[in-house]
């Protein structure tokens, strides 16, 4: 361990995503080193990796767990998650081959192929939200357009009715948090409870009438015993959450930055086949899952110089390495150009890079896409104005009033 990282702990609050600059943070906290200790509020220590080489090395390593079951200090409250927790039974958490046999229960559904398949509906579906504020020359992005295209191509793909669909993204707050205090522990329980009742009368009916959804073939799957009762409630959650907010972020924060950027805007406005490249660039610059993803230790770990004990949390930065100028050139700046970067982080890397990255892109593609084509002139109402961050870890606007001339 180094001398620095021994007598160094640099405060991360847990509304870091919220704040309006985070970035220079993680710079400084870098500075320091590769791998640092770093306080996220005042009972939880932790490690943070903030260089993309560390970044990729750590992702890629069997040796680090993604589940916090055996964390020193939050081993009481984690036996009693692993208890009731739904989500504890999920691939994201899950290791080796229980990881692998979930995660190739639904991979099928998320290949390229099958989301070129869902281009058209994902576009009608654009079309729609767009055509209801076209003619009224304003709308909050975020409310109107960012938020619910997402839920309603996932409603589709996984087979969730519309009506008396919960807050999935105020209920996703509460499951994703380290369940470190009573009143954590208490709003997850809450959480869990609401969608649970949601979820558990959808699955039933899918059993008995089978249709053409995700929902329908997981209950197959389950018929064949290949996956239990609590990991098919926690399949239909993990999807719903992890594939709805992150999404609608990475389509608002992205507007937003182009907004902010117009000489960035008129350039991929006037050259549409710059869009992928863009999609990219506006995942690394301004990426969804801003703080980063949790693994742990389970014997000592070396990593960046530095030896980790076992039974320990890190976190892996994704934003941090996602602008460590060790491996991109000026990386505070904004070029949907950019060309020969590495591969950017937003999506996380190796065994458990995001399962839903096809999708993700190519809503984010036809969402940008279509916008720019249809509102050339767009501009934020008010460019002076603050406009506030979505509450939770992840890095979303909560508002994005924007105005273009009516169609
Ligand atoms: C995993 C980000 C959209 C489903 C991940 C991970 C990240 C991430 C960073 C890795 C977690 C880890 O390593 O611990 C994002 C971002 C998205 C997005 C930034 C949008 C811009 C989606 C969508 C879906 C989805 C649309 C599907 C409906 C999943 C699943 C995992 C995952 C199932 C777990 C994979 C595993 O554990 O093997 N996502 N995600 N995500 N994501 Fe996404």
């Amino acid at each position: 361990m180094s001398d620095q990282s021994r007598t160094i702990v640099h405060d991360v609050p847990l509304n870091v995503a919220q704040q309006p600059d985070p970035y220079p943070l993680f710079e400084r906290i870098r500075e320091h080193g590769v791998v640092q200790r770093v306080r996220l509020n005042p009972t939880l220590e932790v490690w943070m990796v903030t260089g993309y080489d560390e970044a990729v090395a750590a992702l890629t390593d069997p040796r680090l767990s993604s589940s916090p079951a055996g964390v020193n200090g939050l081993a009481e409250e984690m036996a009693h998650q692993e208890r009731t927790n739904v989500l504890m039974a999920s691939m994201l958490v899950a290791d080796g081959a229980d990881h692998t046999r979930l995660r190739n229960l639904v991979s099928r559904a998320f290949t390229a192929r099958r989301i070129e398949e869902l281009v058209p509906r994902i576009q009608a579906h654009t079309d729609a939200f767009l055509d209801v504020f076209a003619g009224r020359g304003s709308a909050d992005l975020v409310a109107e357009f960012a938020l619910p295209l997402p839920m309603a191509v996932l409603s589709e793909l996984i087979g969730i009715p519309a009506e008396g669909q919960p807050d999935f993204a105020r209920l996703a707050v509460g499951l994703i948090m380290p369940p470190n205090t009573p009143e954590r522990l208490a709003k997850g329980a809450r959480a869990r409870a609401e969608l649970t009742e949601f979820y558990e009368p959808l699955i039933a009916a899918r059993r008995k009438e089978p249709r053409d959804d995700l929902l329908s073939a997981l209950c197959a799957a389950q018929a064949e015993e290949r996956i239990s009762d609590r990991e098919l409630t926690a399949m239909a959650i993990l999807l719903t959450l992890a594939g709805h907010e992150t999404t609608a972020s990475l389509i608002a924060n992205g507007v937003h930055a182009l907004l902010r950027h117009p000489g960035q805007f008129a350039a991929l406005r006037d050259d549409p086949g710059l869009l992928p490249g863009a999609i990219e660039e506006l995942l690394r610059y301004e990426g969804p899952v801003s703080r980063g993803v949790a693994r742990f230790t389970v014997d000592p770990y070396e990593i960046g110089g530095v030896t980790i004990p076992a039974g320990e949390m890190i976190i892996i930065g994704l934003a941090a390495a996602n602008r460590d100028p060790a491996r991109f050139d000026r990386p505070d700046l904004l070029d949907v150009a950019r060309t020969e970067m590495p591969q950017q982080l937003a999506f996380g890397h190796g065994m458990h890079f995001c399962l839903g990255a096809p999708l993700a892109r190519a809503e984010a593609r036809i969402a940008l896409g279509t916008l720019l084509r249809r509102f050339p002139d767009l501009r934020l109402t008010d460019p002076d104005e603050d406009l506030t961050r979505r509450e939770g870890i992840l890095r979303g606007m909560a508002t994005l009033p924007v105005s273009f001339t009516p169609v």
